[in-house]
């Protein structure tokens, strides 16, 4: 394919800052080989726990997950663990998940441990700022030192209304120069006004970072979801790296020059209705069909007298849906005029280094989190949160998800979604059962590039 072919006249679309699309994008031969052994070696995850979930920034979870004094929750990245509570004083600490007196593990899950937070097993007390406040039977130890007794503190730093920590009590990189343009990009979302409305975890039988790289390239749409070609373009989807991080943009409610100009105007918004109304959630694997209501009325919008479906005069699916977008969104009564009209409909997505993918459209966004397992290189945890912007305080109340965890494949989380759960496990096995040494990335794959070139920085097997 000749670069003309591939970039046509983007006359409907602006791209912002430096993006590029793919065939733009100049690529290193450098950088293209990345080991198999990253995804399939003990001793490559066990270096991952300990040069680089040790020594990165990672986020833990929502603001709002812990939003009153007491509030906890616990993060758990392989064998470590670690406890985020919400201060009597309204401050966000985080702590080692470990009791200072033989190492119990102090709180599980999620909930509000009061104005302590007690051992389960000798029932030591600690104040929501991890000092030690009660030793049980204290005289029939040796004289402790309350202060040196105290939960050991980890870094937390907030971003856009998530929760950060760093393993390090004072990391010597702080969380504005970890993400650097990150969060200027993703503050006119609002997402801190945002509700959490799914929050779900499931595992996978792939390593984490092949999950990352399978939310990072357009290259396996055309393969691994081909339905979704009539209604996006994932030729010219755009990529820019951001230091460790990187993100694209996917034009939606256009169609993929890869099927030729066969898709009528009328087709597309049926694929770009179809699509809306699958949208992600959880449903089980039998009956999928829970966006059939909503199908039905975004077509009922549509129809014409005749009964068929029909755009308004002079308008493009991509202005009708974006219209659509930014009216229910002012109607809520939401100040979204720092995102630009494109923001109402393309999937802006970013790849927050190391592990965490945030598909921001205004109003509703999904994030995802790929954990490793603690041995199994494997194996992974996937977090999937939704979180939209919400003013109604019932519908807040009706809406705001309760955490929920799931086997493996025992639901359904929407089509694309299920198509990538689905199919990466295939990746994972032909990786760990081939004798493939390198993987081999392409200019379409330019933001996995970067990813391993990050992880460079961290573990510097590649050029060992
Ligand atoms: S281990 Fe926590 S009180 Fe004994
Ligand atoms: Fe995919």
């Amino acid at each position: 394919m000749s670069k003309e072919e591939f970039i046509p006249t983007r006359d409907w679309y602006v791209p912002p800052r430096n993006a590029k699309t793919p065939l733009e994008t100049p690529l290193d031969p450098a950088d293209v080989a990345v080991p198999t052994r990253r995804y399939t070696d003990p001793d490559y995850l066990q270096n991952e726990f300990d040069l680089l979930w040790t020594r990165t920034w990672q986020l833990a979870c929502r603001e709002s997950q812990v939003s009153n004094p007491g509030d906890y929750l616990v993060y758990d990245i392989g064998k470590r663990s670690y406890l985020i509570v919400r201060g009597t004083d309204g401050q966000v600490r985080a702590f080692y998940n470990s009791c200072r007196h033989r190492g119990t593990r102090l709180c599980n899950g999620r909930g509000n441990t009061g104005k302590s937070m007690k051992c389960p097993y000798h029932m030591w007390s600690y104040g929501l700022d991890g000092s030690l406040q009660a030793v049980t039977d204290r005289e029939t130890f040796c004289p402790i030192e309350d202060a040196d007794y105290g939960l050991s503190e980890v870094a937390v730093g907030t971003c856009a209304g998530f929760i950060f920590l760093h393993p390090d009590r004072t990391p010597a990189e702080s969380l504005t120069e970890f993400l650097g343009d990150v969060p200027a990009l993703l503050e006119p979302y609002r997402f801190e006004e945002a509700v959490t409305t799914l929050d779900v975890t499931m595992p996978c039988s792939a390593n984490w970072k092949v999950l990352v790289e399978a939310f990072v390239e357009m290259y396996h749409v055309q393969t691994v979801h081909p339905h979704l070609l009539a209604t996006l373009d994932d030729v010219n989807t755009y990529f820019e790296n951001l230091g460790r991080h990187s993100w694209m943009i996917v034009p939606t409610a256009v169609t993929s020059e890869r099927l030729g100009g066969t898709v009528s105007e009328i087709d597309r918004l049926e694929g770009v209705i179809s699509i809306m109304a699958d949208g992600v959630g959880v449903r089980s694997r039998e009956n999928r069909s829970a966006g059939e209501e909503t199908a039905a009325a975004l077509r009922q919008m549509f129809t014409n007298e005749a009964g068929e479906l029909e755009l308004p005069e002079g308008s493009s699916v991509r202005d009708v849906f974006v219209e659509m977008a930014q009216n229910a969104l002012k109607e809520k009564g939401f100040d979204l005029s720092g995102l630009s009209a494109a923001q109402f409909l393309d999937d802006h997505q970013f790849h927050v280094f190391p592990n965490v993918i945030m598909n921001c459209y205004a109003g509703l966004n999904m994030f995802l989190r790929f954990r490793p397992h603690a041995t199994d290189p494997g194996q992974c945890l996937i977090d999937l949160m939704l979180i939209e912007l919400i003013k109604d305080p019932d519908e807040i109340k009706s809406r705001t998800a309760v955490h929920q965890e799931y086997a493996e494949g025992e639901i359904s989380l929407g089509e694309v979604i299920d198509q990538d759960t689905d199919f990466l496990p295939e990746v994972q096995a032909g990786l760990a059962g081939g004798d493939l040494e390198n993987v081999t990335l392409s200019k379409q794959e330019i933001r996995i590039v970067n990813f391993h070139k990050a992880l460079d920085g961290y573990i510097p097997d590649r050029n060992a």
